[in-house]
């Protein structure tokens, strides 16, 4: 057996891909390890959404040129390999800036993995893919059954062709593309068959999905959601990411008629100015965000809104900040991100001359994290002395402990409940703590009340 250290950053698709590459990789001899020290291969599966993340790839890698080179000094071997978005966007000039990667695979073409690693143990030097391949990857990956816990990601979608003008996922993860709902049921009836319990469907812009349906006819996300839901065994649905343009009125009535999709929505607005939107190329303006997030609540009054944002945009002015703020008011979220505008080489946005100077991106984005965070902290305590279900899904740091989410997405630990990962369980939420909730379970408590009697 070979060993295979996989180090994934970036979105939940990159944890989803990382997965199928150690699929994939299986079959061949590799069997994956948890450090890059005892590993025979390396792929560092890489994000290029802002610099910082594809900064970090090109540090990573100079420790680990030096680990191969202590290794190849013992007689040893080690294959280093970059997939992912940085993979695609920069291809070639990766092993020009480190000739110790031996492979670049980009997002589309990483089912070649197999041949490419052929490729450079026969000594031809290095192996490229970066071209987006007619075939379908997702024909030719094997089935995916190994989940490590209750939980899963499952993506059905990939791709995107809204082009905001800050992003560069378009270049790096190509046009939309939907997988059919026949290949999406089976592997999630394999993974349920292996314990899973709860299935998030992922996609760049998920909820444009448009596969070919059962039928043969395409199929909306609500739709795919109604086919799944039938899956015996599985108790929990989510899909991420969404965009407002895609909000079909179909997807809204399936959060108050489908049980098992949970109240909790990713949909990121990014900005609250319109003109900011319009400079991003978003399609919709702060107004139809707003009420579209009104008929969202119509349908499903407890909804746990989740959104991106972005903070110094080109061109933002201090009233466009403001209406960021009046927006994020207006809406109330459950949590979210937000980020400081990282001008990406070959995206519009960042040929603008009208760059924000670092000092007022600290600055707004620090105003903006202590609105989402106050946010937070009153969803959160809205839930104590609240009942919830929760899945178990780890084990906690102390003994007995375990970690689990609430329907909301939100970490709930509780003592005395280590035998239950995977199962989804009454909890009384009894504390309110910054970053996770603290429960106790419901027929714990009954019988301590029955005992106190
Ligand atoms: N398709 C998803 C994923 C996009 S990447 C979506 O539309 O939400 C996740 C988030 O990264 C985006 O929502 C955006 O808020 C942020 N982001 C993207 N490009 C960025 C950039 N150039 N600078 C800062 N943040 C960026
Ligand atoms: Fe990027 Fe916009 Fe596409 Fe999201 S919708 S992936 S932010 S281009
Ligand atoms: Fe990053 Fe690519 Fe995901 S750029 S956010 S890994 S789609």
């Amino acid at each position: 057996m070979k060993r295979l250290f996989i180090k994934t950053y970036g979105c939940q698709m990159n944890v989803y891909d990382s997965a199928r590459m150690a699929d994939l990789l299986a079959p061949i001899g590799f069997a994956t390890t948890e450090t890059a020290e005892d590993a025979d291969m390396v792929i560092l599966n890489t994000c290029h959404i802002r610099e910082k993340a594809a900064e970090k790839v090109y540090s990573e890698l100079g420790k680990l040129k030096l680990l191969k080179t202590a290794k190849a000094a013992e007689g040893g071997r080690m294959i280093l390999a970059v997939a992912g978005c940085v993979a695609q966007a920069e291809g070639q000039e990766i092993i020009a800036r480190q000739p110790a990667v031996d492979i670049v695979v980009g997002p589309q073409s990483y089912q070649r993995l197999p041949e490419m690693i052929a490729k450079i143990s026969r000594g031809v030097g290095h192996a490229l893919e970066t071209e987006f391949p007619a075939e379908d990857k997702f024909d030719t990956l094997p089935e995916h059954k190994t989940a490590d816990g209750p939980t899963a990601f499952l993506t059905v979608q990939e791709g995107c062709d809204k082009f905001c003008t800050f992003c560069v996922v378009p270049y790096t993860r190509g046009a939309e593309f939907s997988r059919p709902v026949a290949q999406i049921l089976a592997e999630a009836s394999a993974l349920v068959a292996g314990g899973v319990r709860e299935l998030t469907l992922l996609g760049q812009n998920v909820n444009a999905y448009n596969g070919p349906g059962l039928d043969g006819a395409p199929s909306s996300l609500a739709k795919l959601i109604e086919v799944l839901a039938g899956v015996k065994g599985l108790e929990r649905l989510r899909y991420v990411t969404s965009h407002p343009r895609d909000m079909s009125d179909d997807l809204i009535a399936a959060h108050r008629d489908i049980d098992i999709l949970m109240p909790y929505l990713h949909l990121p607005v990014q900005a609250g100015s319109d003109s900011i939107l319009a400079a991003m190329n978003r399609g919709h303006t702060a107004d139809t965000y707003l009420r579209l997030i009104e008929r969202i609540r119509a349908a499903r009054p407890d909804m746990a809104l989740s959104g991106d944002f972005i903070v110094g945009f080109p061109g933002e002015t201090d009233k466009d900040f403001d209406a960021t703020l009046a927006l994020v008011r207006a809406a109330g979220y459950a949590q979210a991100y937000s980020f400081k505008y990282s001008p990406r080489p070959g995206t519009p946005a960042a040929a603008s001359t009208q760059q924000v100077p670092e000092e007022v991106k600290d600055a707004r984005l620090q105003a903006l994290q202590a609105l989402l965070l106050s946010q937070q902290a009153a969803f959160n305590a809205a839930c104590a002395g609240k009942t919830m279900k929760v899945l178990f899904e780890t084990f906690g740091r102390k003994e007995g402990q375990a970690l689990g989410r609430s329907p909301y997405l939100q970490p709930v630990h509780v003592e005395g409940a280590a035998g239950l990962i995977g199962q989804i369980v009454e909890v009384k939420i009894e504390e309110i703590l910054p970053n996770s909730l603290k429960g106790a379970l419901l027929h714990q408590a009954h019988s301590e009340e029955a005992l106190a009697d």
